[in-house]
């Protein structure tokens, strides 16, 4: 439980916040290359953040992020020109670079000198691993990027597709951290299975008959906070997955094929909205298995309204579910594994859940932590203590890995191996469902 004050500081990340200063510490995703496709292409709308902006590509293909409204008075830069190295609005000429110097300002006959004096609101910004990174913070403040392994792989080794959804970014990381919900939500009925066959490195399929899936370790990092979690198996053997959260929002918990990894980022658009980066990577080529269930399957991705990032099954039709399979096979009745936690998420007693209401058990010791890192990283930065996290890129190359153990193998021992599986650079199976 949190108090009223808490759960508001948590939750709010627009301009001025606590919580909005320290995720502006942080480069962030804020759109997928493919929305900006080439040089000059057509800008397009970004909300962040609680912040509204304007993406584009100027004629050299660099990415530019800039403020929606035009400085002179206020035009929306939605539909201006971009054109010869920048974007200019099309209500009286004004034109604008990727670094937010006015370069033009044809309509007034001071134009030629008081241009050097205009600026709009930009954010340095990059295209990396099939997405646009900002960083809205100061200027002074400017951290490198996080070193993620993925970052600067091929395309090959990397798989992004990003989707709307309709409540608090905080909420729905929350499920990442939540080991034991996978046996109830993710399962079908009777055989305790989760309800996709291509999920685990055997081939077969995940059991999850463990109703107390628990964390045994949760330790603070210098980037966030690493859990183990343990899910007794009926062959008595215990499955350990290594969760490893990365501050702000960097999840990577989630379910992943043999050798494939997952990053789930939730990128506040408001205080009531996200943008779900749902990432996979390998250390190998991505197989062509895998990708085709990322395109076709509809599993672990939802699909999506053509020309939008809106889920088709989403809050306003109950998510398709279907009472006939949640009686006889499937637990929930909703048909993908995103879209069954989706449910969960964007109505807990509304886009915005009141904390001071919930009833927490030790299962949810591990959200809880999660909870407290932040609020206490955006207090201490609110009183002038900067996040050290943003300056130490290589405490980000955590990633999540799972291994199956004899069920007498001591937890210290197990956790040991398993932690150090979380910085292998290997190929090795991420086994934890989420
Ligand atoms: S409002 Fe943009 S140039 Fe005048
Ligand atoms: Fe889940």
């Amino acid at each position: 439980m949190l108090t009223r004050e808490e759960n508001e500081l948590v939750c709010s990340t627009g301009p001025g916040t606590p919580m909005g200063d320290l995720f502006r510490r942080f480069w962030l995703p804020v759109a997928l290359a493919e929305e900006i496709p080439g040089p000059d292409c057509d800008p397009v709308r970004v909300r962040v953040l609680s912040e509204d902006l304007i993406l584009f590509r100027d004629t050299e293909g660099r990415p530019g992020l800039v403020d929606a409204y035009c400085p002179h008075r206020g035009a929306p830069l939605f539909f201006g020109r971009n054109e010869e190295a920048g974007l200019r609005c099309v209500y009286h000429g004004w034109k604008f670079d990727v670094s937010g110097a006015c370069i033009d300002l044809p309509n007034a006959p001071e134009g030629e000198t008081f241009k050097n004096k205009v600026t709009i609101t930009a954010y340095p910004s990059v295209e990396k691993a099939g997405m646009i990174w900002a960083y809205m913070g100061p200027k002074d403040k400017q951290p490198p990027l996080p070193g993620f392994d993925w970052l600067d792989m091929p395309k090959s080794n990397t798989y992004v597709k990003k989707f709307r959804l309709e409540c608090n970014y905080l909420q729905a990381m929350e499920g990442d951290y939540d080991a034991s919900h996978a046996t109830f939500l993710h399962s079908t009925l009777g055989q305790g299975q989760a309800n996709n066959p291509a999920m685990s490195a055997s081939g077969g399929r995940i059991v999850l008959s463990d109703k107390m899936a628990r964390y045994v370790s949760i330790e603070d990092t210098l980037s966030g906070i690493l859990m183990v979690s343990a899910n007794r198996w009926p062959d008595g053997r215990v499955q350990y997955g290594a969760a490893p959260w990365m501050m702000p929002i960097f999840c990577t918990a989630g379910i992943a094929g043999p050798g494939v990894y997952s990053s789930n980022m939730r990128i506040p658009i408001d205080d009531h909205a996200l943008m779900f980066y749902r990432f996979r990577w390998s250390y190998e080529p991505l197989p062509a298995k895998e990708l085709s269930s990322y395109e076709s399957g509809e599993y672990i991705y939802p699909k999506l309204m053509p020309g939008t990032f809106i889920p088709v099954d989403n809050k306003s039709t109950d998510y398709n579910i279907d009472r006939v399979a949640q009686r006889n096979y499937s637990y929930t009745g909703i048909k993908t594994f995103p879209l069954q936690d989706i449910a969960m998420m964007e109505d807990q007693r509304g886009p915005l859940m009141d904390r001071t209401r919930e009833h927490l058990a030790s299962s949810d010791e591990a959200i809880i932590r999660v909870r407290r890192r932040l609020i206490k990283e955006a207090r201490a930065l609110a009183e002038g203590k900067e996040p050290e996290a943003p300056w130490h890129p290589e405490a980000f190359t955590y990633h999540s890995a799972g291994i199956a153990l004899p069920g007498d193998t001591p937890v210290e021992e197990a956790v040991k191996r398993v932690r150090a599986l979380a910085t292998d650079k290997s190929k090795t199976a991420a086994l934890a469902p989420s």
